[in-house]
């Protein structure tokens, strides 16, 4: 089992990683857990996970929430039955929250146990490879507006985030390889020799090697521990982990949330800025095609969908990243490094754009 530290003052917590976690909960953990329990999951999820969890569990008061499945269910509405349950069971606020699932139940779960009571013990086991690697990492919790996604939630770190990675087998591929576009973005922005590693395993990552795959969660794990130590409530170096998320974003929101995966609209998205960096003489052509080709390797677009500039404009305006009305790209300088720039003429975003799409 590999084990990464999130160094936050009291706040800090370990990041178990490893194969087989999720039957040996209770004893890998090394913190007492709480006698009341909410696990908040989906059925997709429950039908492989639940059990083995609760097998581990027992003597606790636990309920269950069971959220439907999707994107459009980190709501208001979902949080609202999430309370409903906590206080129709009389759980006090010595309860803990514990997720079971990806980035939805977890941004979901974060944001109720940041705030029932105002705040109980929160507790990660994130399921889908984004999830381990990006959502379950750093303490953003959130749910949905009608008007935008992630308009409301808290910073709040968890107790500990326990990484099974054998329940990556049940994934999908679109979902795995989602995964994997966070954990090249990793490699981009922060660490040249993860990069290479990263080049020189593409075909181990795409059987999902176990051994591989550990590494790779743990790097990346590690990277966006050192990222949100520095600079947890994002004032400047952690906005780098937005690296093609400007440009997924406005593909995510312009296919209304369906044709394409979140990691798939960021692997285009950083093909986007990594063109409008070698373009603007910042990245060497020869650092542009090793991300291109790692991406390709790793089975990921590497073009994005057309569609107008003005709606690209539209829609990057609308990413609450943007700040005072200024489009702010973080854009690759080389493999290992990137930097927030906010100079760039439009005409050539535009003329960019036209090209990778
Ligand atoms: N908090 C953060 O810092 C942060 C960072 C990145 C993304 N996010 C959020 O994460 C969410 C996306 O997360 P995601 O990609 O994990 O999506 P998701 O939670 O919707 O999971 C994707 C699909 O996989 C299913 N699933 C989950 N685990 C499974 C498993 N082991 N086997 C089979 N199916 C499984 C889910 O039910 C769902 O259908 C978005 O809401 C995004 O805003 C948050
Ligand atoms: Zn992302």
């Amino acid at each position: 089992m590999a084990e990464v530290n999130v160094s936050l003052g009291e706040r800090s917590y370990t990041i178990y990683i490893g194969n087989a976690l999720l039957s040996n909960y209770v004893e890998n953990l090394p913190h007492k857990l709480n006698q009341q329990l909410l696990i908040i999951t989906n059925p997709t999820i429950s039908q492989y996970y639940l059990k083995p969890l609760l097998n581990t569990l027992s003597g606790h008061q636990i309920e269950i929430f069971e959220m439907r499945d999707g994107e459009q269910f980190k709501s208001l509405d979902s949080y609202a039955e999430a309370m409903d349950i906590l206080i129709n069971a009389g759980f006090n606020r010595d309860c803990g929250i514990i997720a079971l699932g990806g980035g939805v139940v977890g941004d979901l779960a974060g944001f109720v146990a940041s705030t029932f009571q105002r705040g109980v013990d929160s507790y990660q086991i994130p399921t889908t490879l984004l999830s381990q690697v990006d959502s379950s990492v750093g303490g953003k919790t959130a749910v949905n507006h009608p008007q935008g996604k992630n308009l409301i939630g808290t910073f709040y770190q968890p107790k500990s985030v326990v990484i099974d990675i054998d329940c990556l087998q049940t994934l999908t591929e679109r979902d795995y390889r989602s995964g994997l576009a966070e954990i090249v973005k990793y490699g981009v922005i922060y660490d040249a020799d993860f990069f290479q590693w990263l080049e020189r395993h593409t075909a181990e990552l795409n059987q999902q090697d176990p051994a591989t795959l550990t590494y790779a969660i743990q790097r990346s794990c590690e990277i966006k521990a050192e990222v949100v130590a520095l600079d947890e409530r994002e004032k400047g170096l952690r906005a780098l982990l937005n690296l093609g998320h400007t440009f997924g974003h406005a593909i995510e929101a312009a296919t209304e949330y369906g044709a394409w995966t979140h990691g798939e609209a960021v692997a285009a998205g950083i093909i986007i800025a990594s063109k409008l960096s070698e373009v603007t003489q910042r990245l060497n052509s020869s650092d542009f095609r090793r991300i291109k080709d790692l991406l390709l390797a790793l089975g990921l677009p590497t073009k994005g969908p057309q569609m107008p500039w003005q709606d690209w404009l539209d829609y990057m305006q609308r990413d609450k990243k943007v700040k005072d009305g200024q489009l702010h790209f973080v854009l690759p300088v080389a493999i290992g490094q990137a930097e927030v720039v906010s100079t760039i003429e439009h005409d050539t975003v535009a003329a960019v754009i036209t090209e990778c799409c």
